[in-house]
């Protein structure tokens, strides 16, 4: 079993990690070692968010740690919101908010703008104090309003390329995990650890 420490406060993306990663990792989140404040993250690059978070808990509990950083990026809005996903609309982490900005920001650039759209992630593995970086990406494209139910985030108006035109917040969680940015960085994560036992 391989016990890590996943640096997120994020309930959405625990539960993912955890079917991603599967029966042989044992996660154990800040809250569970006395990490209860909001980890800080103030990079340009998703590489640096990703890096500060895991950095911010390995400092604090010596534990061996992971942390992820999501941007979305569309193609109409030159990339953004980007490495400012989280904080799109206001400094709250507000999902809804985020998503009638994007909605509104897109809008604004008329009828035939490119609604064409990714997800790109950059884990960080800090384990025995040596740092290692994996990447994830899922295309697809901004639906003109919200649908289904399911996820955290944008699932709700993102649109993968795969699934037929439905939401991420309209497939199943195991359909969106084998796709998505997160499980891609995670498996990529999780060969690579075991292929040092
Ligand atoms: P961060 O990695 O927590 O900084 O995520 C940046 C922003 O992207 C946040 O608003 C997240 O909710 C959003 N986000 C991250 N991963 C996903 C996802 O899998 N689906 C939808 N939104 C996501």
């Amino acid at each position: 079993m391989i016990q890590l420490v996943f640096a997120t406060g994020n309930k959405g993306k625990l539960a993912e990690a955890s079917d991603i990663l599967g029966p042989g990792f044992q996660l154990l989140t800040p809250a569970d070692l006395g990490i209860t404040e909001e980890i800080p993250e103030t990079g340009d690059t998703l590489a640096q968010n990703s890096l500060q978070k895991a950095m911010y808990v390995y400092e604090r509990t010596g534990r061996d740690c992971f942390a992820d950083d999501t941007g979305l990026e569309v193609d109409c809005l030159d990339g953004a919101p980007g490495v400012h996903s989280a904080r799109y609309a206001s400094d709250g982490h507000d999902f809804d908010a985020n998503i009638v900005k994007l909605l509104s920001e897109i809008e604004k650039k008329g009828p035939g703008a490119s609604r064409k759209a990714r997800f790109r992630c950059v884990v960080t593995l800090i384990i025995s104090g040596s740092v290692h970086q994996f990447e994830g990406r899922m295309d697809g494209s901004i639906a003109p309003a919200k649908s289904g139910t399911r996820g955290f985030g944008y699932d709700p108006v993102f649109v993968p390329d795969v699934y037929g035109g439905k939401t991420l917040a309209e497939v199943s969680e195991e359909d969106k995990n084998n796709i998505s940015h997160r499980g891609e960085s995670l498996r990529s994560m999780a060969a690579w650890l075991k292929g040092q036992q």
